[in-house]
């Protein structure tokens, strides 16, 4: 049975401590089963494995219905997060000399997408540091841009390097006092971090399955609030955005049109044929987070960092990790003249599994890590490193 800190679903896995959440996730067990079901009942049935998909997929809108606290009605099944911003930046309502505002730090998807419309529809970007959102300080300058008249602001509810999470209800609110809309990239919250992107006033939020969902890349989830979805252009649209799309593959004949009225919904973005054996592994792992509980996951990795944060700076690292605004990621610079990328590669042969964006060592542990059987062997992986690192400087 699945238990917070129990590794009992990952047999296969290698590393003594998997600290790589926030970049990709191993596979559990009944992950690794629902894929190789598909497989099998596609191998058996072909086109008659197409109705338990069907289901599958709407089991699995109900599941990410139930982790967004959001109706299944108001989410699209994309292909990853990157897919999700381009959807919105691509269909949004633009209007010549919009402007919106992006973050320095932020992972490059929620900039691309936003700095390719702003080409192609004469908008402006203007960019605040995300680390002057540690302090009330981000929100004032926030709050100066916004005063300029903003049209939408794009953001990471946790930033992939740092793992600063960011004020969003506050940013929310203000943006909204001011009619301006907000975008969230959910990926490195969603599954670790608590949010309900209603409840917190989101217009658009984008994640993705292979990090904190611990599912596999190439399915992401789109929700888009109830009162947007009209606005939304329909640039994107395919086989699947028009009303009835199947009924001509099954009924007919004269079902074959092209004229049938787009889809009001917002699973009108989900425009063809998708990956139902990723769809498949982000509903086998949900089902797992669900009953675990975020809120209990959460708790459970506090208190993993909270036993590793202390120790680590003593041997001289320095943690980039929020008091008030913490996420899944403990991110620490490094000690005088030791670099990140040998470092964890070092860390790699002695079982501790770490990853380094842009220079940082980014700790990210999950509900299977336990701190009682792994702390003491990650603190004496580090010292040992730490020491040969010394002795060939
Ligand atoms: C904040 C953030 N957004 C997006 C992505 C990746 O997006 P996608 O699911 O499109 O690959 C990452 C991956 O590291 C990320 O950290």
């Amino acid at each position: 049975l699945a238990q917070l800190g129990s590794r009992i679903e990952f047999p296969e896995l290698q590393d003594k401590a998997y600290l790589a959440h926030a970049g990709i996730s191993p596979l559990s067990t009944p992950v690794v089963n629902a894929i190789t079901g598909l497989a099998q009942s596609l191998a058996r049935q072909g086109a008659g494995a197409i109705g338990p998909i069907l289901e599958m997929r709407q089991n699995l809108r109900q599941k990410l219905g139930q982790l967004l606290h959001c109706s299944p009605q108001d989410l699209a099944l994309t292909p990853g997060t990157s897919w999700g911003v381009l959807a919105i930046a691509q269909n949004f309502p633009w209007r010549s000399q919009d402007r919106i505002v992006l973050f320095r730090g932020e992972f490059p998807t929620n900039v691309t997408p936003w700095q390719q419309a702003a080409q192609q529809h004469s908008l402006q970007l203007s960019y605040l540091e995300a680390e002057d959102f540690r302090q009330s300080k981000g929100l004032e300058l926030l709050e100066r841009e916004l005063q300029k008249g903003v049209r939408l602001l794009a953001v990471s509810a946790v930033q992939f390097q740092s793992g600063l999470r960011m004020p969003l209800e506050d940013i929310v609110q203000l943006c909204r006092s001011y009619g301006c809309q907000v975008f969230v990239d959910a990926i490195q919250a969603c599954g670790v971090v608590p949010i309900a992107p209603q409840h917190l006033g989101i217009d658009y939020l984008a994640g993705g399955a292979h990090k904190w969902l611990m599912a596999s890349e190439g399915c992401g989830f789109l929700y888009v609030a109830p009162e947007r979805q009209s606005d939304l252009r329909r640039h994107w649209s395919a086989w699947l955005s028009h009303q009835d799309p199947i009924r001509f593959l099954f009924e007919g004949p004269g079902e074959l049109r092209y004229d049938r009225p787009l889809r009001e919904e917002i699973q009108a973005l989900e425009l063809g044929s998708s990956s139902a054996f990723s769809q498949v592994a982000l509903e086998a792992s949900l089902t797992l987070l669900l009953e675990l509980g975020i809120d209990k996951i959460f708790e459970h990795v506090q208190h993993y960092l909270d036993a590793l944060e202390p120790a680590l700076v003593a041997m001289g690292f320095t943690s980039r990790r929020s008091r008030q605004a913490r996420s899944g990621i403990l991110a620490l610079e490094l000690p005088q003249g030791v670099k990140a990328a040998p470092l964890a590669a070092q860390l790699r042969e002695h079982g501790i599994h770490v990853s380094t964006p842009d220079g940082l060592l980014r700790i990210a542990p999950h509900w299977p890590n336990c701190p009682q059987r792994e702390i003491g062997g990650v603190l004496e992986a580090f010292s040992r490193v730490l020491k040969s690192y010394r002795k060939t400087q």
